[in-house]
């Protein structure tokens, strides 16, 4: 470890002795002392107490502008008001029904109205809802086997856990990336199932529709890939992947869990032009609670009219989580709202470029939408094996030196990208960009130093 990041972390923990200690006890009972495994890094994470428009507070007390906003999911801020209203109106009046209400329809009306889909079901969370389009692929088609791209995350069920973060020596032929399990106890069948392509690399889809014909159910893929920090796909990609699977009679399916609420009003449909066969969104649809949607034509829909896939849940459509998502699509996502985050987003890039330029520091930064991200990589990476050679230890530096001065730059992880919210002001960016200014030469320094600069995969 470089000595520049070693103080960093000297300070992060004289800052932060109330998290340690919390975490400790955590530990006990809790695997890695947290609840979600990206939560859990070294020394030991951030506790939080509490969140409020555009900053939060750790359990210490400090307080930092939040531009991680869990994982990208709070485009609204915290406790953002016009959510807040209509959350409480509904504590009072039930919280889980379990019976159709007006709800429902209202919020799948607002979605048809902005996304290229005729219905909806709604759902808990990104992983459910991929995993219920992924079913749907398969009875829409009579298929098993499905495409995803190498580095790609699309939640947690066994049929896309499947190379998301897979080892430089195990990703093998480029032409045919292997089938990596994302952990043990997925089955040896589930990974003959997914297959994966690597990502702007068209000609790897169709090797391998020529490769299975007639039996591959769907393409599933982020628009913009944001779980390898943000990699924007090359001009006509998606429209390649369009007309490939529908001329192999397959699905496309858009997972827009991170896309959907911050690229643009139709989320990446709009952004891109495409119109995906299956959109999956969630996080940020939500505004701080848990919803997320899969929605397409009423013909593939039709299969859970007819009896044919069946889909349920008891939290489904609780209204809390609907009235946090009628308010999201109804008063928050508006086009003021989108001008705001992009704006400011702007200022944030052009602000890191300036930086990086002035430093000579050998990365550069990449948005979004309301997304961004500064990769420590010498120059654009196109797919994920670019992705793993960005220096891991150099942005491990960038994150404590930033949050030691009161910026969460964005989630830890190198795989992920700041959020701009509605909540955040030109005096939020532009103390983060301060904080920036003030680390970026101390960046640019350790840079030239040897140091254990990779691997990425984690
Ligand atoms: C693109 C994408 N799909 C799916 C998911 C899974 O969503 P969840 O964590 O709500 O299950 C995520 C989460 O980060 C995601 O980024």
């Amino acid at each position: 470890m470089h000595e520049g990041l070693q103080k960093e972390i000297a300070t992060y923990e004289k800052r932060t002795p109330g998290s340690r200690k919390a975490h400790k006890r955590a530990e006990e009972r809790l695997p890695l002392g947290v609840a979600s495994n990206y939560r859990a890094y070294d020394p030991y994470p951030i506790f939080a107490r509490d969140g409020k428009g555009g900053h939060l507070h750790d359990v210490d007390g400090n307080e930092y502008i939040d531009f991680n906003l869990c994982f990208g999911a709070l485009i609204a801020g915290h406790c953002n008001p016009a959510v807040i209203r209509a959350v409480e109106e509904k504590l009072a009046t039930g919280t889980m029904l379990g019976m159709p209400h007006d709800l429902e329809w209202e919020l799948a009306e607002e979605i048809c109205k902005r996304f290229p889909v005729e219905m909806v079901r709604f759902s808990n969370s990104g992983t459910e809802c991929t995993m219920h389009a992924v079913r749907l692929a398969r009875a829409a088609t009579g298929r098993d086997r499905i495409i995803k791209m190498e580095g790609g995350y699309h939640g947690l069920h066994d049929s896309v856990l499947v190379s998301v973060k897979p080892k430089a020596e195990e990703v093998g032929d480029a032409n045919f990336p292997t089938s990596v399990p994302g952990g043990e106890g997925i089955t040896k069948a589930t990974l003959q199932n997914t297959l994966v392509a690597q990502f702007n690399d068209v000609a790897g889809v169709e090797r391998l529709f020529a490769k299975y014909p007639g039996e591959i159910a769907a393409v599933i893929v982020e628009p913009i890939m944001m779980n390898v920090g943000i990699l924007i796909p090359d001009e006509g990609y998606h429209q390649a992947l369009r007309e490939i699977t529908k001329k192999n009679g397959a699905l496309l399916i858009f997972d827009e869990v991170k896309t959907g609420a911050k690229l643009a009003r139709g989320g990446a449909c709009e952004y891109f032009g495409i119109k995906p066969d299956i959109v999956c969104l969630a996080k940020s649809i939500g505004g701080g609670f848990s919803l997320a949607a899969f929605a397409s034509t009423r013909e593939v829909m039709g299969l859970i009219s007819d009896h044919k896939v069946f889909h349920g849940g008891t939290y489904n459509t609780n209204p809390v989580a609907m009235a946090a998502g009628l308010a999201m699509f109804r008063e928050v996502l508006t086009p003021a709202a989108y001008e705001h985050v992009n704006r400011l987003n702007k200022k944030l890039l052009d602000g890191y470029d300036k930086e990086i330029g002035k430093t000579g520091l050998k990365a550069y930064v990449v948005g979004a939408g309301s997304n961004g991200s500064l990769m420590f990589a010498p120059k654009p990476i196109h797919n994920y094996r670019d992705w793993l050679k960005v220096d891991s230890e150099l942005w491990r530096h960038y994150w404590f030196a930033m949050v030691n001065r009161g910026v969460m730059a964005q989630p830890y992880w190198w795989d992920e990208q700041w959020t701009v919210s509605v909540a955040h002001t030109e005096a939020d960016v532009d103390r983060h960009l301060a904080v920036f200014a003030e680390i970026a030469p101390a960046l640019a320094q350790a840079q030239k130093e040897p140091h254990a600069a990779a691997s990425s995969a984690h």
